[in-house]
C-alpha cells in the first residue's frame, strides 16, 4: 500500500494529462451551441469515476444539462460524504485575450492556463484522483457519492427537482464542495460562507424607434443618458446601496467577530498592484476584506445599447439596457431583494422613458459551520497536508445549490477549496496551480480519514 504522496508522485503525470483531457472539451454552459461537448464531457466524467472504482455511475438526464453521478458504498455504517462539482465552464471571450487557447491547455510557470482549470474542473477532479487513491490502496474511510452537475455557471436550473427525486440516492452525512478559494498555498484557509445572488436585466426605452440624433437629438430624452443617470443613483454618496429596505434583512456582524475576519493576512498594494488599480472603492466604514465577504454588493454586468460597431452612427437610440446583480449576504432573501430592487427601479423611471425590469436565476447566501466534525476534519486535514492551521475566511462569489442541499437533505456542507482569488475565474487566462492540484489530492483523503475517526 502506497501512501498519497507516493502514489501522487508515481502518478503525477497521468494526473496532470487527464486533466487536460477534461480541459479540451469547451464545456460551455450558457451557449446552446455546445451541447454536444456538454455531453462528451459528461461522458468523460463518468468514465473517469469509474476507473477510479465508483460504482452505479450514471449520466443522469435533466430538463438541461445532465448530472454525473457515481457512489462506492464500503460499509452503510461508515459516514457518507457527498462531493459536488460542476463541470460546465463560463464562456470563454473575449478570446483574443488570451495568452494560449482556452480549450488547449498550457503549463506556463507552474501553472495549468484553461478555461475551468479552477473552476471547476482542476477542483473536482482532485476528488476523483483522491478517491482513486483511496480505493486503489484501501484507504476508503467513509462512503462516498459523487454528484457532478452541468449547469452551475447558468444558475443550476435543473439540480433542485433532481435533488428532490433523488434524496433516499443523495442521502449523506456531509457535502464537499471544492469550488472556492483559499489564500495562499503558505496560508490555508476555509471559506465559511458565501453569498447569494439576485440577478436582473433592465431595458430602458424611449423612442419607438431609433432617430437620426441631429434631427431628434436634444429634444427626446436619450434611454441610454437615462439608464446611466438611473444606475449612478443606485449608489449614494458612502458608496453603500440606495435602494430602500436593501439593508433590512443583513446581519451585521460583531465587533469581535469583524476583527477576528480582519486577521487574515491581506495586502492592499499588492492587491491594487495586482488589479492595475491607484485605490480601492466600496461601502464606507468597511475593509476591503469586509466589503467582498460579509457585506451585499450592486454590480453592472453589462450595459450596452445605441451603436456599438465599428465607426460613428449619429443614433438617438430606442433602448439601452444593462445586466445588474446583487451579492447578498444573511439574512436577505434572493427574490425579497429582487422585488425590491423591481419596485425602485420602476419607481425612479422619469415619465419620457418607459423601465422593464426582468429578473433572472436567484440564490441564497449561507453561513456553513465552523465547529462541526466536518469543519473540524477539513481544519485537520489542511494543518497536516500545509503544515499551517487553516483560518476560516468568508468568500464573496456564490454556490446557490449549497443553502439548496441545506434546505432538501438538512446536510451542511464544508467548502474545501483549494483555488486562489488571483486564479482568474471567469475571465481571460484562467489557471490552476500544479501544486495547489496536487496538494488537494494530498488532502483530500486526510480529510476523509479524520471525518470517520471523528464521527465515531
Ligand atoms: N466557483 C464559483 C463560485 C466561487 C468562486 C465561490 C470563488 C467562491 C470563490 C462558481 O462557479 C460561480 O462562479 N458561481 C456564480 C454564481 C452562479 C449562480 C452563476 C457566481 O458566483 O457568480
Ligand atoms: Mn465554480
Ligand atoms: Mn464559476
Amino acid at each position: 500500500m502506497l501512501t498519497v504522496n507516493e502514489y501522487i508522485q508515481s502518478n503525477k503525470d497521468r494526473f496532470l494529462e487527464e486533466l487536460f483531457a477534461l480541459l479540451r472539451f469547451p464545456s460551455i454552459s450558457a451557449d446552446s451551441k455546445y451541447k454536444d461537448d456538454i455531453l462528451k464531457t459528461a461522458n468523460f466524467v463518468a468514465e473517469k469515476l469509474k476507473e477510479a472504482g465508483a460504482n452505479n455511475v450514471e449520466v443522469c438526464p435533466t430538463a438541461g444539462n445532465p448530472i454525473v453521478y457515481g457512489e462506492k458504498i464500503v460499509d452503510p455504517s461508515l459516514p457518507t460524504v457527498l462531493v459536488y462539482g460542476h463541470y460546465d465552464v463560463q464562456p470563454a471571450d473575449p478570446l483574443e485575450l488570451w495568452d494560449t487557447p482556452p480549450f488547449e491547455p498550457t503549463i506556463r510557470n507552474g501553472k495549468i492556463y484553461a478555461r475551468g482549470a479552477a473552476d471547476d474542473k482542476g477542483q473536482f477532479y482532485m476528488h476523483i484522483k483522491a478517491f482513486e487513491y483511496m480505493t486503489k490502496n484501501n484507504a476508503l474511510s467513509c462512503n462516498v457519492k459523487f454528484m457532478i452537475e452541468g449547469e452551475e455557471e447558468v444558475g443550476s436550473s435543473n439540480l433542485g427537482a433532481f435533488v428532490k427525486a433523488n434524496k433516499e440516492r443523495l442521502k449523506n452525512d456531509v457535502i464537499v464542495i471544492s469550488d472556492t478559494s483559499m489564500i495562499s498555498l503558505e496560508q490555508p484557509s476555509l471559506e465559511t460562507g458565501l453569498r447569494g445572488l439576485s440577478y436582473v436585466e433592465v431595458e430602458v426605452t424611449g423612442p419607438n424607434r431609433d432617430l437620426h440624433s441631429g434631427v431628434y437629438g436634444g429634444a427626446i430624452a436619450n434611454p441610454a443618458t437615462i439608464l446611466a443617470k438611473l444606475i449612478a443613483s443606485l449608489h449614494d454618496e458612502n458608496n453603500h446601496i440606495a435602494i430602500p429596505g436593501f439593508y433590512d434583512d443583513v446581519v451585521e456582524l460583531s465587533q469581535k467577530e469583524r476583527e477576528a475576519l480582519n486577521k487574515a493576512p491581506f495586502d492592499i498594494e499588492a492587491y491594487k498592484t495586482d488589479l492595475g488599480v491607484d485605490e480601492v472603492w466600496g461601502g464606507k466604514g468597511y475593509t476591503t476584506i469586509e466589503r467582498t465577504g460579509i457585506r451585499p454588493t450592486l454590480e453592472v454586468n453589462g450595459l450596452w445599447g445605441g451603436y456599438i460597431g465599428e465607426g460613428a452612427k449619429t443614433v438617438l437610440p430606442s433602448k439601452a439596457y444593462a445586466k445588474i446583480s446583487m451579492r447578498l449576504v444573511p439574512n436577505q432573501n434572493s427574490e425579497k431583494i429582487t422585488q425590491l430592487f423591481k419596485t425602485h427601479f420602476e419607481g425612479i423611471a422619469p415619465p419620457y422613458v418607459k423601465v422593464k425590469v426582468t429578473p433572472h436565476h436567484g440564490g441564497e447566501p449561507v453561513v456553513t459551520p465552523t465547529d462541526s466534525i466536518a469543519y473540524l476534519a477539513a481544519e485537520k486535514a489542511l494543518e497536516e497536508a500545509f503544515n499551517k492551521k487553516p483560518i476560516p475566511t468568508r468568500g464573496g462569489g456564490s454556490i446557490p445549490i449549497v443553502a439548496l442541499f441545506e434546505k432538501e437533505l438538512h446536510v451542511k456542507t464544508v467548502l474545501l477549496g483549494f483555488g486562489l482569488d488571483s486564479d482568474n475565474l471567469h475571465s481571460p487566462n484562467e489557471k490552476y496551480d500544479i501544486a495547489n492540484y496536487l496538494k488537494g489530492i494530498e488532502t483530500i483523503p486526510l480529510f476523509f480519514k479524520y471525518y470517520a475517526e471523528l464521527s465515531k
